[in-house]
């Protein structure tokens, strides 16, 4: 069997750490295409070095900037490269402008396509992520969802029972085999810990503004590793000078480092989908600095409080949230990817 894998951003590269290791135990031919839509050494190349991540079969290189021109480009390359290779199938993940492009590609050459974290839905209808992951849920043939709920929603919009599977959330398989290899420990430090990379907020001035101004006001000690399109936003709007000594501006950190502060922090506040959730799974309270709720789970269970971009609620949250002692498990039990490629080979081998 053979199956092609789309990597792209970030969190792709870190998920494939333990994937390719898993294929091959399993006799599964794995051609990995990265598209290139992070570049960057370090939203790129560090997780290749640090996580051991094979050079990629296929690197797009492709451009950045307007949506159409990038999807068009992925489109245009992936098509020669599944007519080239012929996979059983084609493995995509999350809500990224590649996955929605790669996807395209392979169904209309009649390749199915596995979507590995579908299912998730908020009511936003101009979130590019929420847009690209509806899309590829419909063009896909097998989907994996992360959470039972998310298996819910496939089946409100009436997806076939026998083509939805809930095993977990890869994420959380990536983060405790990491935990655990370098043994780090969770603990609550002095400092606060934030992300911010959404294009509602960072391409937005007022809210990216409210943001700081929040972060200075609070007094606290924050660490801030900061993602390059928020870098490019805070020097555009003028905001780079008006960081308060309490921030420490990082550079985009390799995942494990990343990791590390992340286990160390006393609160989290992000607009990630990926970090809420990591930080819920080492028992961080997390505040988020969007509107939209990609994990109600975390919601409704009190350890994830949501703010936006409103200066006085961040800084009250900053200050005072605290979740309850309850901490149900929602995310699987860290064995999503071997139940996975389980049953890709089950389906397709
Ligand atoms: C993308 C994904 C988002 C994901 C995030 C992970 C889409 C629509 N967005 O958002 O879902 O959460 O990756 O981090 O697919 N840039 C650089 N260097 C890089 C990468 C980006 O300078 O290595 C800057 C460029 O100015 C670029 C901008 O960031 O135009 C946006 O990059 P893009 O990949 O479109 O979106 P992200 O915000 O990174
Ligand atoms: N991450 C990292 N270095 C950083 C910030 C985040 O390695 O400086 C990791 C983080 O642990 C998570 C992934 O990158 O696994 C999330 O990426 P991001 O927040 O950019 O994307 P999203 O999850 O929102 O798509």
């Amino acid at each position: 069997m053979k199956l092609i894998s789309v990597v792209s951003t970030r969190p792709d590269y870190i998920k494939e750490t333990l994937r390719h290791h898993y294929l091959k135990e399993m006799g599964i031919e794995e051609i990995l295409v990265n598209t290139g839509q992070h570049y960057d050494h370090n939203m790129s190349q560090i997780f290749f070095d640090e996580l051991k991540i094979p050079i990629p079969d296929y690197s797009l290189n492709v451009s950045t900037g307007l949506v159409g021109r990038q999807t068009g480009e992925i489109i245009t390359q992936m098509e020669e490269i599944l007519l080239k290779e012929h996979p059983d199938l084609t493995l995509v993940y999350g809500d990224v402008t590649s996955s929605l492009a790669a996807a395209l590609a392979s169904v209309k050459l009649r390749i199915p396509v596995v979507h590995i974290e579908g299912g998730i839905r908020t009511d936003s209808r101009f979130n590019p992520e929420d847009i690209n992951r509806k899309i590829c849920d419909h063009l896909s043939d097998t989907i994996f969802v992360p959470t039972e709920l998310s298996l819910q929603n496939l089946l409100k919009e009436n997806f076939p029972s026998d083509r939805i599977f809930f095993y977990g959330d890869v994420t959380k398989d990536i983060l405790l085999y990491t935990l655990n290899r370098h043994d780090i420990k969770i603990e609550r430090k002095d400092y606060i810990l934030i992300t911010l990379h959404r294009e509602e907020n960072v391409d937005n001035s007022q809210r990216l503004t409210n943001i700081i101004r929040a972060l200075n006001e609070s007094g606290e000690k924050i660490v801030f590793p900061v993602h390059p399109r928020t870098r490019k936003q805070l020097e555009r709007f003028g905001l780079q000078d008006k960081i308060g000594d309490n921030i420490q501006l990082l550079e985009p950190q390799g995942y494990i480092n990343f990791i590390r502060l992340l286990a160390g922090a006393r609160k989290v506040l992000t607009d990630s989908g990926t970090v809420r959730r990591e930080a819920y799974i080492m028992y961080k309270p997390v505040i988020t600095l969007i509107e939209i709720i990609w994990w109600p789970e975390i919601v409704k269970c009190g350890w994830n409080l949501i703010v936006g971009a409103d200066k006085n609620k961040i800084v009250d949250a900053i200050r005072q949230f605290s979740p309850p002692a309850e901490h149900p498990e929602f995310f699987g039990d860290g064995n999503a990817e071997r139940k996975i490629l389980n049953k890709i080979l089950s389906l397709y081998g």
